[in-house]
């Protein structure tokens, strides 16, 4: 697949109110701050369809974007923001789940994690939820260019360790440089 075309479609508290047109859908998922809305500007060729921030929990909304006139990209808001209240955690929650929930659109999530980082508990349970409700999912490890390509092994494997994905399913990524795109876009192609 090649993305010829994106704009952005509707911003929603919970998911429903919008017009899913019946068109398949990928999300993208993980945690606050780990280049989820970048990433999509990269994907996309278009550095202001998502508002990215340096400061963690930018997007608190589920944004929609349209693909190729013919498929729906969903930014959700990332997880794991230690700064957020208790209530706000519960509207994450209630938001993520009025999302996923029966949701047969959707065919497929994005799951970013840093691959600086070992993952948290969040990742942990996001695919344990994930392989709960038979969602695939694709493995990115953002911000490659952070590290050298000697130490990107020793990052790797105990990322797929703890997620239980081989490390050369994983997709290392770079919004810097455009590292990863191409598999990206390829992998998405299996599941849309
Ligand atoms: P929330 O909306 O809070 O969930 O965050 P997000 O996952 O959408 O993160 P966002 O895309 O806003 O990026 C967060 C910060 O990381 C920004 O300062 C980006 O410039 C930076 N960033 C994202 N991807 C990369 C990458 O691949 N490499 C580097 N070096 N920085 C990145
Ligand atoms: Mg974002």
């Amino acid at each position: 697949m090649d993305i010829k075309s994106a704009s952005f479609v509707t911003s929603m508290a919970t998911y429903g109110s919008f017009t899913n047109r019946g068109l398949p859908q990928f999300a993208m998922a993980g945690r606050s701050n780990v280049g989820k809305s970048t990433l999509i500007n990269v994907l996309c060729r278009n550095k202001s369809l998502a508002k990215t921030s340096g400061t963690p929990g930018k997007t608190r909304l589920i944004n929609t974007f349209l693909i190729n006139d013919s498929l729906h990209m969903i930014d959700l808001p990332g997880y794991g923001y230690a700064k957020v209240a208790k209530q706000e955690k519960e509207k994450w929650s209630e938001r993520m789940s009025s999302f996923f929930a029966g949701n047969e659109l959707l065919k497929v999530v994005v799951l970013l994690v840093d691959i600086r980082h070992e993952p948290s508990i969040d990742d942990v349970q996001m695919i344990r939820y994930l392989r709960s409700i038979s969602i695939p999912f694709i493995l990115v490890a953002t911000k490659s260019d952070k590290i050298s390509k000697a130490a990107r092994q020793r990052h790797l494997l105990p990322i797929g360790l703890a997620l239980q994905v081989q490390p050369f399913d994983i997709i290392p990524w770079s919004s810097e440089t455009g590292e990863g795109r191409e598999a990206l876009l390829k992998a998405l192609d299996q599941f849309l």
